[in-house]
């Protein structure tokens, strides 16, 4: 009795085989499925059909990937090359099947489910915008290794392969049309009859074109991978990221000698998941599943949410909400203040829908509402005015009275108390803090703040609120500067700090670049605004040991806000830092980094030790994602203790003597 797979055959001799995977929302290919396929597979085999169709029966997709889980528990080179040598078998089977063969794609094609589908001979998808098809192993750091790097490069050409694999970048149903990815994008109503007219027809299968193929000549090879590893250096130090250098090695030696190439890539794919680089990038993957967990403990859906405040935070709130097909009325103090927010929208659903109609539709949704008519109406209720105590009590008081019941009351504070903002209501427990982070559309994390006194039911509602607009909520306790702000600008001021005790900017930023920051602290200080950096810095410091340098205080008084005045700790151009390139061997002094990584370190743990959050990996999961700490380190709390503690309390120690000694203590605890 099949768990997974089910066939049927149909009039015209066709089997269509449904991959519904047990226990499970999404279809992923565990061990247990693919060899549940393999078995089915010799049984078709058996059957001699006129053709075989694969397709889903989950209506998020066709198949996720392979399974991301058991990849965490590999620890192995001869086990994960093991597991890569069975996959190329089962697939090699499907595509030795005498039959013309179809995967019929909807929704997720991503990973071992692209590769199952490269090795049938036609694929055919649905061109919804839910179809996204693509290999995106490389942000796990490995690379396709179900057989997807030699049958990729066969079916497109090289270079749109490896575009594709490299850049891990998943493609709609039309654009993987052009690039010959499937043979046919169809509407929902016509896929059945797409897929069944490649069985009858058997078109010749796509091929690339002469032009394609050339990159792929031996003695072409060798330039082309330079200058992919070019443009891959511009987005991923090798020393961090091996992974695309290793993919365009194992081309440049194999492309053009299949069997070859079988053996290489499961080879190098085994040797690269059995990294630490690997296991920490799966580590963060299964971690942010573990955020989107937090937002399904309540069935809470909203349609209707009422924003308050059009600035910055809640024009970019307002707007993503109306992107994400909700209804939504901004209000501000007059209309006037609520121009730029509209404008801005505008940009937004221009890039994100492109299509005219859709812009249009989500304009509509987007309603200026001065008059705040929106609020009997609204599921959600999100405050982001001024960071005023009074100013937000005062607007509460008029609120209150005038919500739905059942509506969630959240506010976008980034540094007062929430017991000191629900003191005025006269239900507290309803107020709960819902604190994104600058800019909306591309930071995911969304902190979900609750006081001691917050009832936990709507902490929860409001995780799911987070999570039905595609952010990640992760629960915190209210407390100055929540967990990513207060971890973060102990960083920012150590960088500052040394900054003013002579040491060169870049050379700073470069250390920390080099450490695995996606971009050094200054010229992050320079682009969150070193206005808002001394807001929560002087808000840190009246609870925190935090000592607030002076540079950064001289700085602001001068008008020196950082990108958006033009001038910051660097002088900007066209939105770009200008700053000198650190010579290479000239950096960088040795313990830079640690003097900063360590701030960021011992705050973790003082975090931690007071329960802002509930565990280590919920910890790591909201820095990485909410401040980009090194992702490939796997997370403050798992860095310490891949480290080493007492390795890196002696770090600590010698830091001690050079840096004030008052911030290490709590690390030592
Ligand atoms: P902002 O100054 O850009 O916008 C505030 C808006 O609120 C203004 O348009 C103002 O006219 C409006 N407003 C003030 N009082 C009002 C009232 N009584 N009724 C209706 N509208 C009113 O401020 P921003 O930066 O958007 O911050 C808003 C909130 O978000 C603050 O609580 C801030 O701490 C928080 N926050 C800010 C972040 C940032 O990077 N700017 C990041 C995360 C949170």
């Amino acid at each position: 009795m099949n768990k997974h797979w089910r066939t049927e055959q149909d009039q015209d001799g066709i089997i269509w085989l449904h991959f519904n995977q047990a226990d499970s929302s999404t279809n992923v290919l565990t061990v247990e499925a693919l060899e549940e396929l393999d078995a089915t597979l010799i049984e078709i085999e058996q059957a001699n059909p006129t053709g075989l169709i694969i397709c889903s029966d989950k209506p998020s997709g066709f198949i996720a990937g392979a399974d991301v889980n058991a990849f965490s528990r590999i620890t192995d080179v001869d086990e994960a090359r093991q597991q890569m040598r069975q996959a190329h078998a089962i697939f090699d089977r499907v595509e030795r099947l005498k039959c013309p063969t179809v995967a019929m794609i909807h929704g997720f094609c991503l990973g071992g489910g692209t590769e199952l589908a490269l090795a049938c001979r036609y694929r055919v998808c649905r061109n919804d915008p839910r179809t996204r098809i693509g290999l995106p192993e490389v942000r796990l750091g490995i690379f396709p290794g179900f057989g997807g790097t030699v049958r990729s490069t066969r079916l497109i050409g090289h270079l749109p392969a490896l575009n594709i694999m490299l850049s891990g970048r998943a493609l709609s149903g039309s654009a993987a049309r052009r690039v010959g990815l499937v043979d046919m994008s169809v509407p929902e109503r016509q896929l059945k009859v797409a897929a069944r007219h490649m069985i009858m027809t058997q078109p010749r299968p796509h091929q690339p074109t002469w032009l394609q193929r050339l990159p792929g000549n031996g003695l072409l090879r060798p330039l082309v991978s330079y200058f992919l590893k070019k443009q891959v250096a511009k987005l991923a130090n090798p020393a961090h990221y091996p992974a695309p250098y290793v993919l365009i090695k194992h081309w440049r030696k194999q492309a053009n000698h299949p069997k070859a190439m079988f053996t290489s890539e499961a080879e190098e794919v085994a040797k690269l998941i059995s990294s630490d680089t690997a296991q920490n990038l799966i580590r963060i993957f299964l971690l942010q599943d573990q955020l989107k967990a937090e937002g399904r403990r309540s069935d809470f859906k909203a349609t209707h949410v009422h924003v308050i405040g059009g600035g910055i935070m809640g024009g970019d709130i307002a707007a993503w909400c109306a992107l994400q097909g909700m209804h939504v009325t901004l209000q501000d103090r007059a209309p006037e203040f609520l121009s730029q927010a509209m404008g801005r929208a505008h940009s937004l659903f221009k890039k994100k829908l492109k299509k005219p109609l859709l812009v249009r539709d989500a304009l509509d949704r987007l309603m200026p509402d001065c008059k705040a008519t929106g609020v009997p109406k609204a599921d959600v209720v999100i405050e982001a005015i001024f960071e005023n105590t009074e100013a937000k009590q005062a607007l509460y008081a008029q609120l209150e009275p005038r919500l739905k019941e059942g509506a969630l009351l959240c506010t976008n504070t980034s540094s007062i108390p929430l017991e000191v903002l629900n003191s005025s209501l006269k239900n507290p427990q309803r107020l709960v803090g819902l604190h994104f982070f600058n800019p909306v559309a591309k930071m995911q994390l969304v902190e979900i703040v609750s006081a001691t006194n917050t009832d936990p039911d709507t902490a929860q509602q409001a995780a799911a609120f987070a999570k039905q607009i595609g952010h990640l909520p992760l629960p915190v306790k209210s407390s100055p500067g929540f967990l990513v702000n207060r971890i973060l600008m102990p960083y920012l001021l150590e960088a500052i700090v040394l900054l003013e005790s002579g040491v060169s900017g870049p050379a700073i930023d470069q250390a920390a670049t080099d450490f695995g920051m996606p971009m050094g602290p200054i010229e992050l200080a320079d682009t969150v605004g070193l206005d808002i950096c001394l807001a929560v810095a002087d808000k840190l410091a009246e609870s925190l040991p935090v000592k607030v340098p002076e540079r950064l205080r001289s700085m602001v008084s001068e008008g020196k806000l950082g990108r958006k005045s033009g001038q910051g700790f660097y002088p900007y151009s066209k939105g770009k830092a200008q700053k000198v390139v650190v010579t290479e061997g000239a950096n960088v002094l040795p313990g830079l980094a640690d003097r900063m990584i360590m701030r960021m370190l011992n705050e973790a743990v003082a975090c931690l030790h007071e329960g802002i959050v509930s565990d280590a990996d919920l910890l790591d999961a909201g820095v990485v994602v909410g401040t980009g700490f090194a992702p490939f380190r796997g997370g403050p709390m798992h860095y310490i203790s891949s480290e080493g503690k007492e390795q890196m309390q002696s770090r600590i120690q010698t830091l001690g003597s050079e840096a004030d000694a008052g911030w290490i203590e709590v690390f030592k605890g």
